[in-house]
């Protein structure tokens, strides 16, 4: 008879216990409320900060199609600037490429087969080096061949822009 009072009172001390926790639980859960509020307040103010600017350092008014092109161009970024005042940085920067000769972007220590390949770059040049960087100015210190031939379009053109 004694037994089931115990098992009684220790429910009982259980279910206030519990009370308790949940009480807690839900004021841990409202200061936990307040700090997800700061921070993405500061998230937000983050990004008002950096605000108009991507990855690329452009506008972020560019449209899905000019986002598509940097994309398609994000490889080349890794060792190629676009823009003029960021001069060079692995690889020569590409502002103003296409039309340029081959080799002559001033400041930059180019490999003496590209200096004496003769190209002129425009779409077909650009085409066939990037394609196979090797096999069109063999000796040349680019690598980096894209073999997709709408990635290689997507790039040229991002570079038609970059002048
Ligand atoms: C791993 C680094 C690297 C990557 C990635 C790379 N390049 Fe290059 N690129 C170079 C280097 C280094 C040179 C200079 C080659 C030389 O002097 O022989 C170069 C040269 C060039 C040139 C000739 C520039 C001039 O002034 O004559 C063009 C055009 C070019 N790269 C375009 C691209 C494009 C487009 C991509 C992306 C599809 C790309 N590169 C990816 C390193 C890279």
């Amino acid at each position: 008879m004694a037994r089931p009072r115990v098992v009684a009172g220790m429910g009982m001390e259980k279910a206030s216990r519990s009370g308790g926790q949940a009480r807690q639980l839900r004021m841990r859960w409202r200061k936990g409320a307040v700090r997800r509020c700061i921070l993405l307040l500061g998230m937000g103010a983050a990004l008002c900060a950096c605000g108009q600017r991507d990855a690329f350092n452009h506008a972020t008014d560019a449209t899905p199609h000019q986002r598509e092109l940097e994309r398609a161009f994000a490889i080349c970024a890794g060792c190629h600037d676009t823009r003029a005042d960021l001069g060079h940085r692995f690889g020569p920067n590409l502002h103003g490429v296409i039309g340029r000769r081959a080799g002559s972007a001033p400041g930059y220590a180019y490999s003496e087969a590209m200096k004496s390949s003769g190209i002129v770059w425009n779409a077909q040049t650009l085409d066939a080096f990037l394609a196979s960087p090797q096999k069109q100015v063999p000796g040349t210190r680019m690598l980096n061949a894209t073999s997709d031939p709408q990635r290689r379009q997507a790039v040229i053109e991002y570079l038609s822009t970059q002048k």
